[in-house]
């Protein structure tokens, strides 16, 4: 199939984008490399630097290209970031996706698959989170990826357009050859920070509160792996459906917790990783992770890679291989 990866040269964008390659997919990448890097992006696709607020841009692009579908990756994703610059948030993440909308229109391409997040759920009063929870947003990035769920299904309707918005849990590990992996900056994801002070990056990890209603009084949440997560893509645009919204999350479907994530850290690095026990931050609820069943039952698929070791191991060969992260 011939597909637009937008957001390519990001983290998951970029497996996205290797992945679809070695399936033999006619990948093009596009970003606007404010957070993407060009070197994550597989030699044997094409990069457009483009932004996708340039509508006749795109548009031109999907012509050229005979575009087939679209995975679209593009947003910024720093919820506190939102909280004090929601426009920044609304504009980028909603504003921008209407114009890639206007571009997939003119360009009359028909299937989309759109990264949603489980930050539309909010702090869900039930775990593990179904997809039919209540989604109250808690921060406008959550709330930006809620009303573009609501967009793409107004224009299923309006349009025809057939689209899946997967709901990501937290995603993490790198590509198991571990020729790419995640370079965020600043970071913000625990596995890479958790890395980053066994690197000697950091002097310790904070501990945002200790005293929560789990078992070892941390945090706990659902960590997907990132080849994982980019094989469910393309599983949900195999299965797109005209008119129509699939919405699914993508989790393990079990959490762990913070102090589990940093022991995982310190087995697979060997290095004793210093923390240091702080406050808990507003809008951290104790435990949040995914029923994953829905995709397993419509779509037969699962995640495989579950074990938190062989996630963080992936991830601290890339770490390791690229201390300074891409140059
Ligand atoms: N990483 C996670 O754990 C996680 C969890 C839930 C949802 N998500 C969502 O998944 C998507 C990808 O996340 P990521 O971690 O790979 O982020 P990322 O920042 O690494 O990748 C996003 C990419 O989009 C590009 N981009 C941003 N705005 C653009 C624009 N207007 N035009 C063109 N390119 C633009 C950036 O340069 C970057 O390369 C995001 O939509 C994010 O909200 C991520």
């Amino acid at each position: 199939m011939k597909i637009v990866v937008i957001g390519g040269a990001g983290y998951i964008g970029s497996h996205a984008v290797k992945l679809l390659v070695e399936r033999r997919h006619d990948v093009v990448a596009v970003d606007n490399l404010t957070n993407g890097h060009r070197g994550s992006v597989n030699a044997k696709a094409r990069l457009e630097v483009l932004d996708c607020a340039n509508t006749a841009g795109l548009a031109a692009l999907f012509k050229l290209h005979g575009t087939q579908a679209v995975m679209h990756f593009a947003a910024n994703a720093y919820v506190g970031e939102s909280v004090s610059d929601p426009r920044k948030y609304y504009r980028n993440n909603v504003g921008n996706t209407i114009s890639m909308l206007d571009a997939m229109r003119l360009a009359d391409v028909k299937r989309l698959v759109f990264s949603s997040t489980c930050a539309t759920y909010g702090e869900p009063k039930t775990v593990p989170i179904t997809e039919d929870l209540p989604q109250n947003p808690i921060s406008p990035y959550g709330m930006s990826k809620l009303m573009v769920e609501k967009i793409l299904l107004d224009c299923a309707h309006a349009e025809n357009l057939a689209f899946a918005a997967p709901r990501y849990f937290n995603v993490a590990g790198a590509a198991m050859d571990g020729t790419i992996g995640e370079d965020h900056r600043p970071e913000s994801h625990i596995i890479p920070i958790v890395l980053q002070a066994a690197l000697g990056q950091r002097s310790h990890v904070d501990i945002y509160g200790n005293d929560y209603p789990t078992p070892d009084g941390t945090c706990i949440r659902d960590y997907i792996h990132v080849w994982d997560l980019v094989e469910a893509h393309l599983v949900l645009l195999e299965n797109l459906q005209a008119g129509k919204g699939l919405f699914y999350n993508l989790g393990v479907g079990r959490g762990y917790s913070v102090r589990e994530i940093i022991e995982s850290c310190r087995r697979v690095t060997g290095k004793p990783i210093a923390t240091r026990e702080t406050a808990r931050r507003p809008g951290d609820p104790p435990a949040l992770f995914a029923a994953p069943d829905k995709i397993a039952r419509d779509m037969n698929w699962r995640a495989k890679i579950t074990d938190l070791d062989t996630i963080v191991d992936s991830a601290w060969r890339w770490f390791k291989a690229n201390p300074a992260g891409y140059r």
